[in-house]
Protein backbone atom coordinates (compact mmCIF):
# COMPACT_ATOMS: atom_id res chain seq x y z
CA UNK A 1 0.00 0.00 0.00
CA UNK A 2 1.40 3.43 -0.60
CA UNK A 3 2.18 5.83 2.43
CA UNK A 4 1.23 9.36 2.25
CA UNK A 5 1.53 12.09 5.22
CA UNK A 6 -2.07 11.65 5.96
CA UNK A 7 -0.55 8.56 8.05
CA UNK A 8 -0.23 11.17 10.86
CA UNK A 9 -2.95 13.31 11.12
CA UNK A 10 -4.87 13.36 14.58
CA UNK A 11 -2.77 9.81 15.66
CA UNK A 12 -2.91 8.91 19.52
CA UNK A 13 0.25 7.86 20.35
CA UNK A 14 0.91 6.30 24.03
CA UNK A 15 4.40 5.36 25.77
CA UNK A 16 4.38 3.16 28.54
CA UNK A 17 7.70 3.97 30.72
CA UNK A 18 8.26 7.49 31.40
CA UNK A 19 12.10 7.38 32.37
CA UNK A 20 15.17 8.90 30.69
CA UNK A 21 14.36 7.22 27.38
CA UNK A 22 10.60 7.52 27.17
CA UNK A 23 10.32 11.40 28.54
CA UNK A 24 12.80 13.45 26.21
CA UNK A 25 11.81 11.37 23.26
CA UNK A 26 8.16 11.84 23.29
CA UNK A 27 8.85 14.94 24.44
CA UNK A 28 10.66 15.83 21.18
CA UNK A 29 7.92 13.26 19.12
CA UNK A 30 5.08 15.94 20.26
CA UNK A 31 7.33 19.04 19.75
CA UNK A 32 8.08 18.30 16.10
CA UNK A 33 4.31 16.57 15.29
CA UNK A 34 2.17 18.67 16.55
CA UNK A 35 -0.82 16.63 14.92
CA UNK A 36 0.13 14.09 17.34
CA UNK A 37 -1.37 14.07 20.78
CA UNK A 38 1.02 11.76 22.97
CA UNK A 39 0.64 10.35 26.03
CA UNK A 40 3.53 8.99 28.37
CA UNK A 41 2.42 6.45 31.29
CA UNK A 42 3.91 5.56 33.63
CA UNK A 43 3.50 2.78 37.00
CA UNK A 44 5.93 5.05 38.94
CA UNK A 45 3.56 7.96 40.10
CA UNK A 46 6.15 9.80 41.87
CA UNK A 47 7.97 10.13 38.54
CA UNK A 48 4.44 11.29 36.95
CA UNK A 49 4.30 14.00 39.46
CA UNK A 50 7.26 14.88 38.57
CA UNK A 51 6.88 15.48 34.96
CA UNK A 52 3.89 17.11 35.81
CA UNK A 53 5.61 19.48 37.88
CA UNK A 54 4.73 23.06 37.65
CA UNK A 55 8.41 23.77 38.80
CA UNK A 56 10.79 23.06 35.75
CA UNK A 57 13.60 22.03 37.88
CA UNK A 58 11.58 19.40 39.49
CA UNK A 59 11.34 17.34 36.18
CA UNK A 60 12.40 13.63 36.78
CA UNK A 61 15.59 13.78 34.11
CA UNK A 62 17.96 16.55 33.90
CA UNK A 63 18.80 17.04 30.24
CA UNK A 64 20.14 20.43 29.00
CA UNK A 65 16.97 21.84 26.81
CA UNK A 66 14.56 19.56 27.65
CA UNK A 67 12.60 22.46 30.34
CA UNK A 68 12.26 24.23 27.72
CA UNK A 69 10.69 22.19 24.94
CA UNK A 70 8.45 20.21 27.88
CA UNK A 71 7.48 24.33 28.59
CA UNK A 72 5.71 24.26 24.82
CA UNK A 73 4.00 20.91 24.31
CA UNK A 74 3.19 19.73 27.95
CA UNK A 75 -0.60 19.41 28.48
CA UNK A 76 -0.98 20.67 24.71
CA UNK A 77 0.01 17.65 22.96
CA UNK A 78 2.36 16.00 25.59
CA UNK A 79 0.78 14.43 28.30
CA UNK A 80 2.10 12.54 31.18
CA UNK A 81 -0.54 10.10 33.57
CA UNK A 82 -0.50 7.16 35.09
CA UNK A 83 -3.64 5.67 33.21
CA UNK A 84 -1.87 2.91 31.46
CA UNK A 85 -5.35 1.04 30.77
CA UNK A 86 -7.09 4.40 29.17
CA UNK A 87 -4.14 5.26 27.13
CA UNK A 88 -3.22 2.06 25.53
CA UNK A 89 -6.81 1.50 24.32
CA UNK A 90 -6.76 4.63 22.94
CA UNK A 91 -3.90 4.71 20.75
CA UNK A 92 -2.78 3.66 17.27
CA UNK A 93 1.14 3.47 18.32
CA UNK A 94 2.36 2.31 21.26
CA UNK A 95 6.21 3.05 22.46
CA UNK A 96 7.42 0.77 24.68
CA UNK A 97 10.28 2.62 27.25
CA UNK A 98 10.32 0.30 30.27
CA UNK A 99 13.44 -0.64 31.31
CA UNK A 100 14.90 -3.93 30.22
CA UNK A 101 17.45 -4.20 33.27
CA UNK A 102 20.07 -7.17 33.54
CA UNK A 103 18.25 -10.11 35.29
CA UNK A 104 19.71 -10.36 39.13
CA UNK A 105 18.20 -13.83 39.83
CA UNK A 106 17.47 -17.62 38.21
CA UNK A 107 18.03 -18.71 34.78
CA UNK A 108 20.67 -16.35 33.27
CA UNK A 109 20.79 -14.37 36.08
CA UNK A 110 23.95 -11.59 36.18
CA UNK A 111 23.73 -11.74 32.07
CA UNK A 112 20.81 -11.90 30.55
CA UNK A 113 17.98 -9.21 30.00
CA UNK A 114 15.34 -8.84 32.50
CA UNK A 115 11.82 -8.76 30.37
CA UNK A 116 9.52 -8.76 32.93
CA UNK A 117 8.51 -5.45 32.59
CA UNK A 118 8.21 -5.61 28.88
CA UNK A 119 6.42 -8.85 29.04
CA UNK A 120 3.91 -6.99 31.56
CA UNK A 121 3.14 -3.79 29.39
CA UNK A 122 2.86 -6.39 26.25
CA UNK A 123 0.21 -7.96 28.47
CA UNK A 124 -1.51 -4.95 29.45
CA UNK A 125 -1.55 -3.96 25.59
CA UNK A 126 -2.90 -7.74 24.88
CA UNK A 127 -6.04 -7.05 26.77
CA UNK A 128 -6.47 -3.25 26.70
CA UNK A 129 -5.95 -2.36 22.64
CA UNK A 130 -8.42 -1.54 20.50
CA UNK A 131 -8.76 -2.05 16.69
CA UNK A 132 -5.06 -2.26 14.83
CA UNK A 133 -1.94 -0.95 16.98
CA UNK A 134 1.84 -0.49 16.14
CA UNK A 135 3.73 -1.34 19.48
CA UNK A 136 7.06 0.62 18.83
CA UNK A 137 10.16 -1.47 20.85
CA UNK A 138 12.03 1.34 22.04
CA UNK A 139 13.73 0.25 25.02
CA UNK A 140 16.62 -2.42 24.55
CA UNK A 141 15.90 -6.04 24.03
CA UNK A 142 17.91 -8.96 23.22
CA UNK A 143 17.17 -10.18 19.45
CA UNK A 144 14.28 -12.26 19.06
CA UNK A 145 12.18 -10.46 21.21
CA UNK A 146 9.53 -9.21 18.62
CA UNK A 147 8.75 -12.97 18.20
CA UNK A 148 8.65 -13.10 22.15
CA UNK A 149 5.95 -10.17 21.71
CA UNK A 150 4.05 -11.62 18.96
CA UNK A 151 3.40 -14.83 21.01
CA UNK A 152 2.35 -13.41 24.01
CA UNK A 153 -0.17 -11.27 22.53
CA UNK A 154 -1.58 -14.49 20.03
CA UNK A 155 -2.21 -16.09 23.52
CA UNK A 156 -4.33 -13.84 24.16
CA UNK A 157 -5.97 -13.21 20.40
CA UNK A 158 -6.60 -17.38 20.16
CA UNK A 159 -8.48 -17.18 23.39
CA UNK A 160 -11.10 -14.87 22.12
CA UNK A 161 -12.46 -15.28 19.06
CA UNK A 162 -14.52 -12.67 18.08
CA UNK A 163 -11.46 -10.18 18.77
CA UNK A 164 -11.10 -7.68 16.14
CA UNK A 165 -7.76 -7.09 17.30
CA UNK A 166 -4.45 -6.71 15.63
CA UNK A 167 -0.85 -5.48 15.95
CA UNK A 168 2.29 -4.93 13.94
CA UNK A 169 5.70 -5.00 15.64
CA UNK A 170 8.22 -2.54 14.74
CA UNK A 171 11.97 -2.45 16.48
CA UNK A 172 12.82 1.44 17.09
CA UNK A 173 15.83 1.73 19.55
CA UNK A 174 16.84 5.10 20.59
CA UNK A 175 20.40 5.74 20.35
CA UNK A 176 20.28 8.82 22.51
CA UNK A 177 22.95 9.40 24.83
CA UNK A 178 22.16 11.12 28.62
CA UNK A 179 23.50 14.57 28.72
CA UNK A 180 23.14 15.38 25.34
CA UNK A 181 19.42 13.56 24.85
CA UNK A 182 18.08 16.51 22.79
CA UNK A 183 20.39 17.30 20.88
CA UNK A 184 20.59 13.59 20.00
CA UNK A 185 17.28 13.43 19.26
CA UNK A 186 16.57 16.60 17.62
CA UNK A 187 19.44 15.86 15.01
CA UNK A 188 20.52 11.90 15.27
CA UNK A 189 22.96 10.11 13.60
CA UNK A 190 20.56 7.72 12.38
CA UNK A 191 17.22 6.41 13.16
CA UNK A 192 16.33 2.77 12.70
CA UNK A 193 13.22 1.18 11.94
CA UNK A 194 13.12 -2.64 11.89
CA UNK A 195 9.52 -4.19 10.62
CA UNK A 196 8.17 -7.04 8.04
CA UNK A 197 5.03 -4.93 8.06
CA UNK A 198 5.83 -2.56 5.54
CA UNK A 199 2.94 0.16 6.05
CA UNK A 200 3.61 -0.08 9.88
CA UNK A 201 7.32 0.76 9.17
CA UNK A 202 5.96 3.64 6.90
CA UNK A 203 3.89 5.43 9.31
CA UNK A 204 7.00 5.53 11.62
CA UNK A 205 9.35 6.92 9.49
CA UNK A 206 6.19 9.67 8.57
CA UNK A 207 7.00 10.46 12.12
CA UNK A 208 10.66 10.90 11.87
CA UNK A 209 10.74 12.61 8.46
CA UNK A 210 8.85 15.38 10.12
CA UNK A 211 12.40 16.35 10.90
CA UNK A 212 15.19 13.74 10.51
CA UNK A 213 16.67 13.79 6.85
CA UNK A 214 14.86 10.53 4.83
CA UNK A 215 18.88 9.61 4.29
CA UNK A 216 19.49 9.34 8.07
CA UNK A 217 16.24 6.70 8.16
CA UNK A 218 17.67 3.55 8.01
CA UNK A 219 14.98 0.80 7.22
CA UNK A 220 15.50 -2.77 8.05
CA UNK A 221 14.05 -6.24 9.32
CA UNK A 222 13.31 -6.92 13.18
CA UNK A 223 16.66 -8.94 14.07
CA UNK A 224 19.05 -6.56 12.22
CA UNK A 225 17.24 -3.73 14.11
CA UNK A 226 17.44 -5.30 17.47
CA UNK A 227 20.93 -6.30 17.38
CA UNK A 228 22.35 -3.13 15.85
CA UNK A 229 21.22 -1.74 19.16
CA UNK A 230 23.34 -4.16 21.54
CA UNK A 231 26.16 -4.44 18.87
CA UNK A 232 26.44 -0.18 18.71
CA UNK A 233 26.42 0.07 22.87
CA UNK A 234 28.89 -2.98 22.60
CA UNK A 235 31.58 -1.23 19.78
CA UNK A 236 31.18 2.20 22.04
CA UNK A 237 31.78 1.06 25.43
CA UNK A 238 34.68 -1.48 23.95
CA UNK A 239 36.68 1.98 22.32
CA UNK A 240 36.05 3.26 26.11
CA UNK A 241 37.96 0.60 27.22
CA UNK A 242 40.31 0.10 24.67
CA UNK A 243 41.86 3.86 25.24
CA UNK A 244 41.49 3.26 29.18
CA UNK A 245 44.09 0.83 28.67
CA UNK A 246 46.15 2.40 26.48
CA UNK A 247 46.23 4.84 29.41
CA UNK A 248 47.50 2.87 31.54
CA UNK A 249 50.54 1.80 28.88
CA UNK A 250 50.69 5.87 28.95
CA UNK A 251 51.27 6.19 32.64
CA UNK A 252 54.39 3.34 32.79
CA UNK A 253 55.76 5.01 29.75
CA UNK A 254 55.81 8.23 29.88
CA UNK A 255 53.33 8.46 26.59
CA UNK A 256 50.71 11.17 27.27
CA UNK A 257 47.13 9.58 26.85
CA UNK A 258 46.06 12.98 24.91
CA UNK A 259 48.31 12.93 22.41
CA UNK A 260 48.39 9.32 22.01
CA UNK A 261 44.06 9.94 21.29
CA UNK A 262 44.95 12.86 18.75
CA UNK A 263 47.30 10.53 17.22
CA UNK A 264 45.16 7.83 16.56
CA UNK A 265 41.70 9.41 16.41
CA UNK A 266 43.16 11.51 13.25
CA UNK A 267 42.95 8.25 11.35
CA UNK A 268 38.99 8.82 10.15
CA UNK A 269 38.62 4.92 10.29
CA UNK A 270 39.03 5.77 14.15
CA UNK A 271 37.80 8.94 14.73
CA UNK A 272 38.23 11.28 17.70
CA UNK A 273 34.98 10.59 19.55
CA UNK A 274 34.77 8.41 22.28
CA UNK A 275 38.68 8.29 23.35
CA UNK A 276 38.62 10.12 26.59
CA UNK A 277 40.06 8.38 28.93
CA UNK A 278 38.10 7.87 32.00
CA UNK A 279 37.34 5.99 35.78
CA UNK A 280 35.21 3.55 33.61
CA UNK A 281 32.33 3.74 31.36
CA UNK A 282 29.54 3.88 33.92
CA UNK A 283 25.57 4.54 32.61
CA UNK A 284 23.11 2.24 32.76
CA UNK A 285 23.14 0.65 29.24
CA UNK A 286 26.74 -0.40 28.25
CA UNK A 287 27.32 -2.86 31.12
CA UNK A 288 24.04 -4.23 31.10
CA UNK A 289 23.58 -4.43 26.98
CA UNK A 290 27.08 -6.44 26.26
CA UNK A 291 25.69 -8.80 29.31
CA UNK A 292 23.23 -9.38 27.49
CA UNK A 293 25.08 -9.55 23.99
CA UNK A 294 27.36 -12.11 26.14
CA UNK A 295 24.37 -14.05 26.94
CA UNK A 296 22.89 -14.77 23.52
CA UNK A 297 26.64 -15.68 22.65
CA UNK A 298 26.50 -18.32 25.41
CA UNK A 299 23.19 -19.03 24.05
CA UNK A 300 24.30 -20.32 20.80
CA UNK A 301 27.61 -21.57 21.82
CA UNK A 302 29.69 -18.99 20.83
CA UNK A 303 31.83 -18.78 23.66
CA UNK A 304 34.86 -17.10 21.97
CA UNK A 305 32.62 -14.19 21.24
CA UNK A 306 31.29 -14.24 24.74
CA UNK A 307 34.57 -14.30 26.15
CA UNK A 308 35.56 -11.36 23.80
CA UNK A 309 32.51 -9.31 24.95
CA UNK A 310 33.18 -9.86 28.48
CA UNK A 311 36.30 -8.69 28.43
CA UNK A 312 35.57 -5.09 27.63
CA UNK A 313 33.55 -5.72 31.28
CA UNK A 314 36.41 -6.83 32.87
CA UNK A 315 38.41 -4.11 32.07
CA UNK A 316 36.49 -1.35 33.07
CA UNK A 317 35.60 -3.33 36.51
CA UNK A 318 39.75 -3.20 36.47
CA UNK A 319 40.05 0.60 36.18
CA UNK A 320 38.06 1.69 38.89
CA UNK A 321 39.78 -0.71 41.35
CA UNK A 322 43.23 0.57 39.78
CA UNK A 323 42.00 4.13 40.23
CA UNK A 324 40.63 3.51 44.00
CA UNK A 325 44.20 1.29 44.56
CA UNK A 326 46.08 4.17 43.24
CA UNK A 327 44.74 7.00 45.61
CA UNK A 328 45.20 4.49 48.87
CA UNK A 329 48.71 3.69 47.85
CA UNK A 330 49.50 7.44 47.04
CA UNK A 331 47.99 8.88 50.51
CA UNK A 332 50.92 6.55 52.02
CA UNK A 333 48.75 3.31 51.89
CA UNK A 334 46.33 4.35 54.33
CA UNK A 335 43.21 6.50 54.34
CA UNK A 336 41.78 5.73 57.33
CA UNK A 337 40.22 9.01 58.85
CA UNK A 338 41.56 11.09 55.53
CA UNK A 339 38.98 13.44 54.42
CA UNK A 340 38.75 12.76 50.41
CA UNK A 341 36.36 15.10 48.70
CA UNK A 342 34.34 13.53 45.35
CA UNK A 343 33.98 15.97 42.71
CA UNK A 344 31.07 14.17 40.79
CA UNK A 345 28.91 11.44 41.23
CA UNK A 346 26.85 11.21 38.29
CA UNK A 347 27.92 8.75 35.51
CA UNK A 348 29.17 11.17 33.13
CA UNK A 349 28.59 15.52 32.70
CA UNK A 350 25.05 16.75 32.32
CA UNK A 351 22.98 14.24 33.75
CA UNK A 352 21.59 13.30 37.38
CA UNK A 353 21.49 10.10 36.44
CA UNK A 354 23.97 7.69 38.81
CA UNK A 355 23.52 4.25 37.14
CA UNK A 356 26.65 2.26 37.25
CA UNK A 357 28.44 5.38 37.79
CA UNK A 358 32.31 4.60 38.42
CA UNK A 359 31.85 7.03 41.34
CA UNK A 360 29.92 4.33 43.59
CA UNK A 361 32.36 1.83 42.99
CA UNK A 362 35.57 4.03 43.90
CA UNK A 363 33.27 5.05 46.32
CA UNK A 364 32.57 2.55 48.00
CA UNK A 365 35.96 1.12 47.40
CA UNK A 366 37.81 4.07 49.87
CA UNK A 367 34.79 3.92 52.76
CA UNK A 368 35.66 0.28 52.95
CA UNK A 369 39.53 1.48 53.27
CA UNK A 370 37.93 4.44 56.32
CA UNK A 371 37.93 7.46 54.29
CA UNK A 372 35.33 9.58 54.87
CA UNK A 373 33.82 11.22 51.87
CA UNK A 374 33.14 15.03 51.29
CA UNK A 375 30.59 14.44 48.08
CA UNK A 376 29.58 17.21 45.34
CA UNK A 377 27.49 16.84 42.07
CA UNK A 378 26.05 20.02 40.76
CA UNK A 379 23.26 17.75 40.00
CA UNK A 380 23.01 15.02 42.07
CA UNK A 381 20.85 14.60 45.13
CA UNK A 382 21.78 13.21 47.92
CA UNK A 383 18.91 10.63 48.36
CA UNK A 384 20.32 9.02 44.93
CA UNK A 385 23.37 9.41 46.50
CA UNK A 386 22.71 7.34 49.83
CA UNK A 387 20.25 4.85 47.94
CA UNK A 388 23.85 4.25 45.55
CA UNK A 389 26.24 3.76 48.67
CA UNK A 390 23.79 1.80 50.53
CA UNK A 391 23.21 -0.74 47.83
CA UNK A 392 26.83 -1.00 46.88
CA UNK A 393 28.04 -1.50 50.51
CA UNK A 394 25.45 -3.72 51.31
CA UNK A 395 26.89 -6.30 53.70
CA UNK A 396 28.75 -4.11 55.29
CA UNK A 397 26.67 -0.98 56.05
CA UNK A 398 26.59 -0.89 59.68
CA UNK A 399 24.91 2.02 62.30
CA UNK A 400 28.17 4.36 61.27
CA UNK A 401 27.33 4.31 57.94
CA UNK A 402 25.82 7.48 57.28
CA UNK A 403 29.02 9.09 58.85
CA UNK A 404 31.50 7.59 56.47
CA UNK A 405 30.37 10.65 54.26
CA UNK A 406 28.72 13.73 53.22
CA UNK A 407 26.72 15.35 50.54
CA UNK A 408 28.61 19.27 50.09
CA UNK A 409 26.53 21.41 48.58
CA UNK A 410 29.95 23.38 46.99
CA UNK A 411 33.12 22.98 46.35
CA UNK A 412 34.66 24.67 48.72
CA UNK A 413 32.84 22.77 51.75
CA UNK A 414 33.96 19.36 50.10
CA UNK A 415 37.63 20.56 50.06
CA UNK A 416 37.89 21.65 53.42
CA UNK A 417 40.70 19.78 55.88
CA UNK A 418 40.51 16.95 53.06
CA UNK A 419 43.77 15.36 52.37
CA UNK A 420 42.30 14.66 48.25
CA UNK A 421 40.07 15.74 45.76
CA UNK A 422 39.10 12.74 43.08
CA UNK A 423 37.74 13.97 40.04
CA UNK A 424 35.06 11.27 38.77
CA UNK A 425 32.79 13.41 36.78
CA UNK A 426 33.95 15.70 34.01
CA UNK A 427 31.46 18.58 34.92
CA UNK A 428 32.09 22.13 33.33
CA UNK A 429 32.74 23.62 36.28
CA UNK A 430 35.28 21.28 37.51
CA UNK A 431 37.77 22.22 34.73
CA UNK A 432 37.44 26.09 35.33
CA UNK A 433 38.15 25.92 39.44
CA UNK A 434 40.52 28.13 39.95
CA UNK A 435 43.17 25.78 42.46
CA UNK A 436 45.04 28.28 44.53
CA UNK A 437 42.48 29.21 47.15
CA UNK A 438 40.93 25.79 47.16
CA UNK A 439 44.54 24.14 47.94
CA UNK A 440 45.05 26.45 50.69
CA UNK A 441 42.42 24.86 52.62
CA UNK A 442 43.25 21.36 52.15
CA UNK A 443 45.78 19.54 54.43
CA UNK A 444 48.99 18.85 53.54
CA UNK A 445 50.28 17.06 52.00
CA UNK A 446 47.39 16.62 49.46
CA UNK A 447 46.19 15.28 46.48
CA UNK A 448 44.06 15.69 43.23
CA UNK A 449 43.54 12.47 41.22
CA UNK A 450 41.87 13.64 37.85
CA UNK A 451 40.19 10.12 36.82
CA UNK A 452 38.48 12.50 33.47
CA UNK A 453 41.57 13.98 32.14
CA UNK A 454 40.36 17.23 32.37
CA UNK A 455 42.83 19.18 34.11
CA UNK A 456 45.96 21.02 32.53
CA UNK A 457 49.13 20.45 34.58
CA UNK A 458 50.86 23.53 33.51
CA UNK A 459 48.22 24.96 35.54
CA UNK A 460 48.77 23.55 38.65
CA UNK A 461 52.54 23.64 38.50
CA UNK A 462 53.18 26.55 41.21
CA UNK A 463 50.76 25.07 43.61
CA UNK A 464 51.74 23.83 46.72
CA UNK A 465 49.66 20.38 45.47
CA UNK A 466 50.78 16.51 43.96
CA UNK A 467 48.53 15.62 40.90
CA UNK A 468 47.80 12.28 39.26
CA UNK A 469 46.16 12.83 35.38
CA UNK A 470 44.40 9.71 33.84
CA UNK A 471 46.98 8.50 31.53
CA UNK A 472 49.49 10.59 31.92
CA UNK A 473 53.09 10.17 33.62
CA UNK A 474 53.64 12.98 36.32
CA UNK A 475 56.24 11.07 37.69
CA UNK A 476 54.64 11.74 41.21
P1 LIG B 1 14.11 4.09 33.21
O1 LIG B 1 14.25 3.10 34.30
O2 LIG B 1 14.57 5.50 33.40
O3 LIG B 1 12.56 4.19 32.79
C1 LIG B 1 11.74 3.06 32.59
C2 LIG B 1 10.36 3.40 33.15
O4 LIG B 1 9.46 2.34 32.82
C3 LIG B 1 10.34 3.51 34.69
O5 LIG B 1 9.88 4.79 35.07
C4 LIG B 1 9.37 2.40 35.12
O6 LIG B 1 8.56 2.74 36.23
C5 LIG B 1 8.52 2.24 33.88
N1 LIG B 1 7.81 0.96 33.81
C6 LIG B 1 8.29 -0.28 34.02
N2 LIG B 1 7.32 -1.18 33.85
C7 LIG B 1 6.20 -0.50 33.52
C8 LIG B 1 4.85 -0.88 33.21
N3 LIG B 1 4.49 -2.16 33.18
N4 LIG B 1 3.94 0.07 32.93
C9 LIG B 1 4.30 1.38 32.95
N5 LIG B 1 5.56 1.81 33.22
C10 LIG B 1 6.50 0.88 33.50
O7 LIG B 1 14.80 3.46 31.94
P2 LIG B 1 15.41 4.24 30.68
O8 LIG B 1 16.78 4.71 31.00
O9 LIG B 1 14.41 5.20 30.17
O10 LIG B 1 15.58 3.03 29.66
C11 LIG B 1 14.46 2.42 29.06
C12 LIG B 1 14.94 1.50 27.96
O11 LIG B 1 15.61 2.27 26.96
C13 LIG B 1 15.94 0.45 28.40
O12 LIG B 1 15.72 -0.72 27.65
C14 LIG B 1 17.29 1.04 28.02
O13 LIG B 1 18.24 0.05 27.76
C15 LIG B 1 16.95 1.79 26.76
N6 LIG B 1 17.81 2.93 26.47
C16 LIG B 1 18.18 3.79 27.46
C17 LIG B 1 18.94 4.91 27.17
C18 LIG B 1 19.37 5.89 28.23
O14 LIG B 1 20.13 6.80 27.91
N7 LIG B 1 18.93 5.76 29.47
C19 LIG B 1 19.32 5.17 25.84
C20 LIG B 1 18.91 4.28 24.85
C21 LIG B 1 18.15 3.17 25.18
C1 LIG C 1 25.25 5.34 25.57
C2 LIG C 1 25.39 5.47 24.05
O1 LIG C 1 26.35 6.49 23.76
C3 LIG C 1 24.05 5.84 23.42
O2 LIG C 1 24.18 5.87 22.00
C4 LIG C 1 23.02 4.80 23.82
O3 LIG C 1 21.75 5.15 23.29
C5 LIG C 1 22.95 4.72 25.32
O4 LIG C 1 24.25 4.39 25.86
C6 LIG C 1 22.03 3.65 25.82
O5 LIG C 1 21.71 2.72 25.12
O6 LIG C 1 21.67 3.80 26.99
P1 LIG C 1 25.13 7.01 27.61
O7 LIG C 1 25.36 5.80 28.42
O8 LIG C 1 24.03 7.92 27.98
O9 LIG C 1 24.89 6.61 26.08
O10 LIG C 1 26.45 7.91 27.62
P2 LIG C 1 27.85 7.84 26.83
O11 LIG C 1 28.19 9.19 26.37
O12 LIG C 1 27.86 6.77 25.83
O13 LIG C 1 28.87 7.48 28.01
C7 LIG C 1 28.86 6.21 28.62
C8 LIG C 1 30.00 6.12 29.60
O14 LIG C 1 31.26 6.08 28.92
C9 LIG C 1 30.07 7.32 30.55
O15 LIG C 1 30.41 6.88 31.84
C10 LIG C 1 31.17 8.16 29.96
O16 LIG C 1 31.81 8.99 30.89
C11 LIG C 1 32.11 7.08 29.43
N1 LIG C 1 32.96 7.59 28.34
C12 LIG C 1 32.43 7.96 27.15
C13 LIG C 1 34.33 7.67 28.55
O17 LIG C 1 34.85 7.34 29.63
N2 LIG C 1 35.12 8.14 27.54
C14 LIG C 1 34.61 8.52 26.33
O18 LIG C 1 35.41 8.93 25.46
C15 LIG C 1 33.24 8.43 26.15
Amino acid sequence: MSVNSNHQENKKICCIGAGYVGGPSMTMIAYKCPNLTIEVVDIDEKRIEAWNSENLSNLPVYEPGLSDIIKKVRHKNLFFSTNVKEAIASADIIFLSVNTPTKIKGVGSGKASNLEYLERSVREIACYSKGHTIIVEKSTVPVKTAETIKSILFSYLSKDSSNLKTYSIISNPEFLSEGSAIKDLESPDRVLIGGDDIEAVNQITDIYKKWVPVEKIIKTNLWSSELSKLAANAFLAQKVSSINSIGVICEETGADINEVAKAIGSDSRIGQKFLNAGPGFGGSCFKKDILSLVYICNFYRLDEIAKYWENVINLNDWQQDRISKLIIQKLFGTIQGKKIAIFGFAFKANTNDTRESPAIKISRNLILEGAHLNIYDPKVNEEKIETELRHSLSSSVNKEFKSTWVKNNSIEDSVKDADAVVILTEWLEFSEIKWKHLVGLMRKPSWIFDTRNILNKKDLEDLDINIWINGQDLKN
